[in-house]
């Protein structure tokens, strides 16, 4: 099948399609984009990778909403970051509370660029704990991938509405969008089976969606990270931790937390980024 040419009103000329000469290409860098100035909106903001994200957004020059829980640290996170971030106490899952966050987001800061989605939770329990003649809790199942799937795909498609609104800047753009997967959705582990399946699930979200978001000009790539060191892996004990820490090949250490934020980082500024997973994990591959 030929490449399909530009849409008309997406901000490139016929003549892209046709020739790549050397003006049209450094047209097309000069389109990558700066965090300066862009509104972005980060669930689970209040630790970990999305705590580091709603950082390096504001050091930037960008505005962050830290959507959290209630009872997150988000409050104190926010008034330490200054009048640049704003925390909007939400439950992902629920429709009327991220409508909330981002009508707080809009009366605050006036339009949303970016909406990156770290929120989730994780539970550890073997399908059927055969000495306990014990199954998994559905309960359990049900409640990781309602967080974790549902909970993304709430904020992703109330906050396309958001970006809708935007004016397109010269390459048709309106926004980004950023999932958290992991890498334990291709090497799930010994008791990771509704984790595995949520992160799955986003991972497989990630191109449709892409295609869904492509005509409003909103771009939308998942991270999969590998192991870093947030307070999840910190409540571990050191000699886990170091454990944990070895089975990278290289650097052999836990991913910092400030990797991940400047990955969602260059996804933004890179045009080009869209419908992937990118794995972001010092090249582990789980052990079963
Ligand atoms: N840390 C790792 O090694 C690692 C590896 C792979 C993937 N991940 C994924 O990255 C994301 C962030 O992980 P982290 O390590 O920073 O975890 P974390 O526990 O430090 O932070 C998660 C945040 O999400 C919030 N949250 C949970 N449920 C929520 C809900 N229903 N609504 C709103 N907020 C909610 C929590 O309050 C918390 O602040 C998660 O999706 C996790 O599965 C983490």
């Amino acid at each position: 099948m030929a490449a399909a040419c530009p849409r008309p009103g997406d901000g490139l000329s016929g003549s892209d399609c046709r020739g790549q000469d050397s003006s049209s290409r450094s047209r097309k860098m000069a389109a990558l984009r700066s965090l300066k100035g862009m509104v972005g909106i980060v669930t689970g903001g209040a630790s970990g990778l999305g705590r580091a994200t709603v950082e390096r957004l504001v050091q930037q020059g960008a505005s962050a909403v830290m959507l959290d829980l209630p009872t997150s640290e988000g409050s104190n996170v926010a008034k330490a970051l200054g009048n640049q971030c704003l925390f909007t106490p939400a439950d992902v899952t629920s429709e009327a509370d991220v409508k909330n966050a981002l009508a707080m987001a809009r009366e605050k800061f006036g339009r949303l660029d970016i909406a990156v989605n770290c929120a989730g939770i994780a539970v550890a329990v073997k399908t059927y704990n055969a000495k306990k003649e014990l199954p998994h809790s559905l309960e359990d199942f049900q409640r990781v991938i309602t967080v974790n799937i549902a909970g993304t795909f709430n904020v992703i498609r109330l906050a396309a509405g958001e970006m809708g609104k935007n004016e397109p800047d010269p390459d048709g753009h309106r926004g980004v969008i950023v999932n958290t997967a992991s890498v334990a959705a291709f090497d799930g582990q010994v008791g990771q089976a509704a984790y595995s399946a949520s992160k799955g699930g986003i991972v497989g979200m990630t191109l449709p969606i892409a295609r869904d978001l492509a005509p409003m000009g909103i771009r939308v790539v998942t991270i999969a990270p590998g192991l870093f060191a947030t307070p999840l892996l910190a409540g571990l004990p050191e000699k886990v931790r170091t454990f944990l820490a070895r089975q990278v090949p290289f650097p052999s250490r836990l991913g910092d937390p400030g990797e991940y934020a400047h990955l969602v980082q260059a996804i933004v500024e890179n045009p080009m980024l869209n419908g992937e997973v990118i794995r972001l994990d010092g090249a582990i591959r789980m052990q079963p």
